[in-house]
């Protein structure tokens, strides 16, 4: 291991000098993902496997599946990477990759995947924290974006307000109290019968509805003197008017249920994280992770922005949801910082942003 580290330190420092060929790889969850950059922000290509097909028979991620197909698509996806950018591994100056949080099982696979790359090639290794990568995603999109901002992390698994202080530096000045924004959807999906994942199906629906049908606005959620959510009351209470409908034997409208949950989601969404760009005197908000990829959301917090004199950033689509190109991005930051991985590296379930 010793020897690893040492023989790959020319290559690190030659990396941090010059840049090269970036080798990103992502399994966190439901999706197989590589990409090549080349330096940080120059996407030369992306292959993303989804498993979401597989899941949606069991009405959401089962984490054993997740890690078979993982295992089974790794370097398929890879060797696809590699040939949409027209190189060969031989190539490649680093490897990047997911080592938390996520699902242990769908992390191990990435991660022990791509040491073995990194030791077989000789090849420096940085292990990097997927909402990290979400947030890294406006780099991406946005050429000149640069650090300090604050940063609305809305996905699966989280919901955070960040402080960007540099590349490798966060505070995290609100979050969830309970349920994440993408998990209150994909809930509230399964109880309106739709399938998974039901951010993208509770949007569609809800174009066909009316907002204000069903007001469920929460005094905690409209309050911006905090900036922590709480998004369990509003998936409950929706789930408590489909049932008390059904016990009554009346149909609610669906579009109109779909409409007002979304809307008081984007709402506090919206409210918060505009509110706390301003008390931090921040002139730029971005938005990140996969609910940032919902156009109400996206749409809401360009309004607030020009309103409040901001500047507002949101990924491209393509890099909106769970994708090896921000994690690439993330790690080229992280390793012009002085930072590198070892063969020790180990995933994690848990942990929210390194600091
Ligand atoms: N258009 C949309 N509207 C609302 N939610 C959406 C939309 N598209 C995707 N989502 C939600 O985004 C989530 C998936 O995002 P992402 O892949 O970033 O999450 P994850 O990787 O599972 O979780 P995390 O990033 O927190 O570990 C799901 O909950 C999904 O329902
Ligand atoms: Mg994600």
């Amino acid at each position: 291991m010793m020897e690893y580290f040492q023989k790959t330190q020319q290559a690190f420092e030659k990396y941090r000098a010059e840049g090269g060929l970036l080798l990103g790889i992502e399994s966190s969850c439901d999706e197989t993902a590589a990409a090549v950059l080349r330096g940080g922000r120059e996407v030369l290509s992306m292959a993303v496997h989804t498993q979401i097909p597989i899941h949606r028979l069991y009405g959401g991620v089962v984490p054993e599946i997740a890690s078979r197909s993982h295992t089974e698509r790794i370097t398929a996806v890879t060797e696809e990477a590699l040939n949409k950018a027209g190189v060969t591994l031989g190539d490649i100056a680093a490897v990047a990759v997911t080592s938390e949080p996520g699902l242990i099982g769908a992390l191990l696979v990435g991660v022990s995947f791509a040491k073995g790359l990194a030791l077989a090639g000789e090849k420096p290794l940085i292990g990097v924290n997927h909402i990290e990568g979400h947030i890294a995603a406006n780099y991406l999109t946005y050429p000149d974006l640069e650090p300090p901002f604050m940063c609305l992390v809305a996905s699966g698994g989280h919901s955070h307000i960040v402080l960007v202080k540099d590349y490798d530096e966060f505070e995290l000045v609100g979050r969830t109290r309970d349920d994440a924004a993408g998990e209150a959807f994909d809930k509230v999906a399964r109880a309106l019968g739709l399938p998974y994942p039901g951010g993208p199906e509770v949007e569609k629906l809800a174009r066909e509805g009316n907002k204000h049908a069903f007001p469920l606005h929460t005094p905690f959620n409209s309050d911006t003197s905090n900036f922590d959510f709480s998004f369990s009351g509003v998936k409950t209470a929706v789930v408590n008017l489909l049932h008390n409908a059904r016990q009554k034997g009346e149909e609610l409208d669906k579009a109109d249920l779909a409409a007002s949950f979304q809307h008081s989601v984007v709402e506090t969404l919206t409210k918060k994280a505009v509110a706390a760009a301003l008390e931090r005197g921040m002139g730029t908000l971005a938005l990140a992770g996969g609910v940032s990829a919902n156009t109400a959301l996206r749409n809401s917090l360009e309004r607030a922005c020009r309103k409040a004199g901001l500047r507002f950033c949101r990924p491209d689509m393509r890099f909106c949801t769970d994708n090896a190109a921000m994690i690439a991005c993330q790690g080229h930051y992280r390793m012009l910082k002085g930072a590198r991985s070892d063969l020790d590296l180990n995933p994690s379930a848990e942990s929210f942003l390194s600091k």
